[in-house]
């Protein structure tokens, strides 16, 4: 969506038409922006806000404050993990650095294949088995340090 192309600005056109008669449709359009193009850079922003009369200022504010919406483009395996106090204090944040060491990107980067990117989370209702990782969908239990490179071959045995 770098360059916005015609039809990606007429669906965008359609999403804000969608919530029109809604109050308060912001959250609404951008999850659904968001759940179409995986990301809402601030072009996009703009456009939203054109439609809606509400402020890049206000748009900005809830896509930068909730960690469900991005304004980058996000890899095609989302490795989110749980940094809530039982994960961490069950290691997480050994686990997510290793995580970091392995794929040589920080938090909230993507790598530059365009596979992975690692997200730093709050607790995901996973205390019990913590410290707990979710992949796309995927949630694993009680990752140890040891468990990070295999998770990794994992996903990039399945694009071998
Ligand atoms: S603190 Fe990690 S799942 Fe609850």
């Amino acid at each position: 969506m770098a360059k916005l192309q015609e039809q990606a600005v007429k669906l965008i056109y359609e999403i804000c038409d969608r919530y029109r008669d809604e109050k308060t449709p912001l959250m609404m359009i951008l999850s659904d922006i968001q759940n179409e193009y995986g990301y809402i850079p601030l072009e996009v922003q703009e456009i939203v806000s054109r439609q809606t009369g509400i402020s890049v200022a206000e748009i900005y504010g809830v896509v930068t404050f909730y960690s469900f919406f991005s304004l980058t483009p996000k890899g095609k395996y989302v490795i989110g993990c749980c940094l809530g106090t039982a994960c961490y204090v069950k290691g997480a944040q050994q686990v997510i650095d290793k995580f970091s060491e392995i794929l040589g990107i920080k938090p909230g980067e993507t790598t530059e294949d365009g596979l992975f990117t690692l997200d730093a989370l709050r607790c995901i209702g996973a205390c019990g088995i913590a410290p707990a990782v979710s992949i796309s969908g995927t949630v694993y239990p009680k990752v140890s340090v040891a468990d990070v490179q295999n998770i990794v071959n994992e996903y990039r045995a399945k694009e071998a």
